[in-house]
């Protein structure tokens, strides 16, 4: 197969940083900006410690014409089917479509709209933040997870994510890789976003460690109902890890907060109580972060 050509809708920076690996890996790269976006060329700048990247890449928006073979999407949760919906017209039954947001919920939403849609889901770790609009800093290496429900081989364009992107894998088992980030996130996110602090505070300030305790029960009795009986027993240690690990940081939530616009607790929180009301769960702790992060602002 001939190196593919990607569209991608959520140039932020997840979205240029894979934009700029799969470029690497020799695949054309187009960006789809907002409506009213001049057509042509934008230049979009990474800086690392030890130099800065630049690229070139053709932009267009969505409303354009002309068919799109493979599509990744790198914008909130939120905005996730809203962007496939306003390029369907672009899309047929042999497009690949790879969605990689934070949170779950959403690939459902597309399935409903598109049912015919040939949809792919994937998670990262990567450690990215935009500086400005096409101009990134990426702040530390991760892993990517790419996949599709029940699929166990790589799909045939998996070859440019592994060559352009260091740390990228196929997983046969990507639910269960979504359902563990968004185990992790219920349990960071949602508590700094209320108390206004970073991911360290949680362990280090004891009434806050004693709340991620109480949601990780939570989310450890939803998980196992779901049929995740490894995040079940796995998740006050991946917390403690990853806490450990982001010490310093504002969790994407409370960034949003901090910024005013509207964040992701639906996609996040709002999928595990989904998921908890289903097996008959009560989540009571979520259910009121929940409320509370719903309250935070726009
Ligand atoms: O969403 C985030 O901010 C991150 O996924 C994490 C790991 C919670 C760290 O801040």
């Amino acid at each position: 197969m001939s190196a593919p050509h990607w569209h991608l809708l959520g140039a932020g920076a997840i979205g240029c940083l894979f934009a700029a690996a799969l470029q690497r890996a020799g695949c054309g790269v187009t960006l789809l900006l907002r409506e009213g976006s001049p057509p042509g060329e934008r230049k979009v700048v990474i800086e690392r410690d030890g130099g800065t990247e630049q690229l070139t890449l053709p932009v267009t928006t969505p409303a354009a014409e002309g068919g799109v073979t493979h599509l990744l999407v790198t914008t909130k949760a939120y905005d996730v089917a809203p962007a496939v919906a306003a390029v369907r017209h672009r899309l047929d039954e042999q497009s690949q479509v790879l969605l990689l947001a934070n949170g779950m919920g959403f690939a459902g939403e597309v399935a409903r709209e598109a049912p015919w849609l040939q949809l792919y889901q994937g998670t990262t770790t990567e450690g990215a933040w935009r500086i400005a609009p096409l101009h990134i800093r990426h702040a530390g290496r991760g892993t990517t997870r790419i996949g599709r429900s029940g699929v166990a081989r790589p799909a045939p364009w998996f070859r440019c994510w592994r060559d352009g992107l260091p740390g990228c894998t196929w997983d046969p088992d990507i639910e269960r890789a979504l359902w563990l980030k968004l185990a992790i996130n219920c349990a960071i996110n949602p508590l700094t976003a209320v108390h206004r602090c970073a991911n360290g505070d949680l362990t280090s300030r004891a009434a806050l460690a004693a709340e991620v305790a109480h949601l990780c029960e939570e989310i450890a009795a939803i998980s196992a109902a779901a049929g995740y009986p490894e995040a079940a027993q796995g998740i006050h240690g991946a917390v403690a890890r990853v806490i450990a690990a982001t010490a310093a940081n504002r969790s994407s939530m409370l960034q949003d907060v901090l910024a005013g616009r509207r964040t992701e607790i639906d996609y996040i929180t709002g999928h595990l109580l989904a998921v908890a009301a289903r097996c008959g769960i009560e989540a009571p702790r979520n259910r009121a972060l929940l409320a509370a992060v719903s309250g935070l602002g726009c």
